[in-house]
């Protein structure tokens, strides 16, 4: 699995907010494909069908005072998203 091959194009990295800590991810990729980017072994091995039908990759956004639920593998990374929560599937401790 080279990286050409499972990431969308992009020219730069972005940086984004996951549970309070910044990181800087692809640009033009999904939020799951960033979560991959950054934890490669967790986030490909993890319970994902990677096409909107398990939910397994659901993430919470910050929505002004509110929270928002998104799919991440459905979802295109912005610059300064702020993710506040994940479901247990996604495992981010290895970043
Ligand atoms: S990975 Fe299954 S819905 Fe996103």
């Amino acid at each position: 699995m080279s990286e050409p091959d499972i990431f969308a194009p992009y020219d730069r990295l972005i940086e984004i907010d996951i549970l309070g800590t910044k990181h800087m991810v692809p640009e033009n990729n999904s939020l799951l494909r960033c979560f991959q980017f950054l934890s490669m072994e967790a986030i490909s091995y993890g319970d994902f069908c990677w096409n909107g039908e398990c939910l397994n990759c659901q993430v919470w956004l910050r929505n002004g005072d509110k929270e928002k639920a998104v799919i991440a593998c459905r979802t295109t990374v912005q610059e300064n998203m702020s993710i506040v929560r994940v479901a247990d599937d996604v495992d981010l401790t290895e970043i």
